[in-house]
């Protein structure tokens, strides 16, 4: 069931998004995280599906009065029980793998709500496309077009194409590239040579175009410029007698990952400019209006996980204080991949705090990020990490042959396990003896 309030939700005190303190005890989804780390071991990821229900709503109210579809995008984190919980809810979801796919399926998620993405499907994932396991793939490629009109049954399978539109957005800016800098999607010539295979295609029936622009976008300008080129796009398309149903105009919502951080984009407000511009360019166009489409992922999730981390090591070193916790890269890449930041704070409150370098322990120079931490830190005790719901479980290894930590659903006071830890047997399940 999804909750009543879609109001944004809020940093409080410094604290994110679900997360409380009482007495000397930290509350997350109003569990104590000690109850948390007792229960479930560290590190463990906690999402709180209040949190995460919150940000659902948001969306839906925004989306409702433009008729617009959200597909949640999977690969930000996708476990049984989210699918199944996302299936009571009027989202459709986006996977981009057999196991993306697999995780749904096994949640019962309808399949007339699930979009295939990729830009590398395999032949086992275009034949699960061709069986019917999905309403429709968005094709990135035509190689992959070719291969999946060879396995095509006898009802067509519908077909988003994937365009460039040499669009790149990074939070507060974006660049027309000329489509230069990405791999995704068809450029301007591409989407010619697509629809032509598409025409000799009788197995495959064209449903319209789709573009995703980047992440953790700030810049409304960024999607109402991607709708705008997405629509003159679908101009061309229609120009050669393909008419474009569905525009998904991709994912790509920013959140706020700091207590201070303004809450942008205001999602009402880019909603209904993308609703807008492509109202008013399917009529300059003198196009059907077509379904408009987002896919976000990170702005549905990321605000509602924490992860919570034991202290191994506080210690001073040349001077400055480091706490090495017991994740680390293995289970959270992020700030190592693209220097990602996470607001962390103890789970004990003191008045003296000092900036501290959270180091996970991986045998890597895997800084998660600096927090302010109390100065008298010690071995045991625990750190939060906030908006950690997006892109770290999904992203997670066993670098150093560490085993992924488990994920527990919070809500109320209540807590539910909803991925457990792996063992070491989990770790070395593949490993052959001979
Ligand atoms: C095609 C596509 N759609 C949607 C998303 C979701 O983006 P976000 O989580 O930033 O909303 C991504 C993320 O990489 C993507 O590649």
């Amino acid at each position: 069931m999804i909750g009543n309030s879609s109001a944004p939700v809020r940093w409080r005190d410094g604290l994110a998004p679900g997360h409380e303190r009482r007495g000397s005890e930290l509350l997350i989804g109003g569990v104590p995280a000690s109850e948390l780390a007792a229960a479930y071991g560290t590190p463990l990821l906690a999402i709180d599906y209040d949190v995460f229900d919150a940000a659902i709503a948001r969306f839906l109210q925004a989306c409702a009065p433009h008729s617009i579809e959200i597909a949640f995008a999977g690969k930000a984190l996708l476990l049984v029980a989210l699918a199944r919980h996302l299936k009571h809810t009027p989202l459709h979801l986006d996977v981009c793998s057999l196991g993306e796919l697999a995780a749904a399926e096994r949640a019962a998620f309808p399949p007339d709500r699930i979009g295939f993405h990729g830009c590398g499907k395999t032949d086992e994932e275009l034949d699960a496309a061709a069986e019917g396991r999905v309403a429709r793939v968005i094709v990135d490629n035509l190689e992959e077009l070719r291969r999946l009109a060879a396995r095509a049954g006898a009802a067509p399978v519908p077909v988003l194409l994937r365009i460039n539109p040499g669009i790149e957005a990074h939070t507060h800016e974006f660049v027309r590239t000329g489509g230069g800098n990405t791999k995704f999607g068809f450029d301007t010539d591409g989407l010619a040579g697509a629809l032509d295979v598409l025409g000799q295609s009788p197995g495959l029936r064209f449903e319209g175009l789709h573009a995703h622009i980047g992440s953790q976008i700030y810049d409304r300008k960024a999607f109402v410029e991607n709708t705008r080129v997405l629509m003159e796009r679908a101009a061309h398309a229609a120009a050669a007698g393909f008419i474009s149903e569905r525009i998904v105009v991709g994912g790509g919502f920013g959140v706020r990952m700091r207590p201070d951080d303004p809450d942008e984009p205001a999602v009402e407000e880019t909603i209904s400019e993308i609703a807008r511009i492509a109202a008013q360019e399917s009529k300059r166009r003198n196009l059907p209006p077509p379904q408009i489409g987002i896919e976000p992922g990170r702005a549905l999730i990321a605000e509602a996980g924490t992860t919570l981390y034991r202290v191994m090591s506080a210690k001073r070193e040349f001077g400055k204080p480091f706490a090495i916790v017991d994740g680390g890269v293995y289970e959270n890449p992020r700030p190592a991949l693209y220097g990602a930041y996470h607001h962390a704070y103890a789970a004990r409150e003191d008045a003296q705090l000092v900036e501290t370098i959270v180091c996970g322990r991986s045998c890597e120079n895997d800084q998660l990020g600096t927090a302010r931490l109390p100065s008298d830190l010690a071995e045991g005790e625990l750190v939060a990490m906030c908006t950690t719901g997006a892109y770290t479980y999904s992203m997670a290894g066993n670098y150093n042959r560490f085993a992924r930590p488990a994920v527990v659903a919070v809500r109320g006071g209540t807590h539910t396990l909803i991925a457990r830890r792996e063992t070491i047997d989990d770790v070395l399940r593949n490993d052959c003896d001979e």
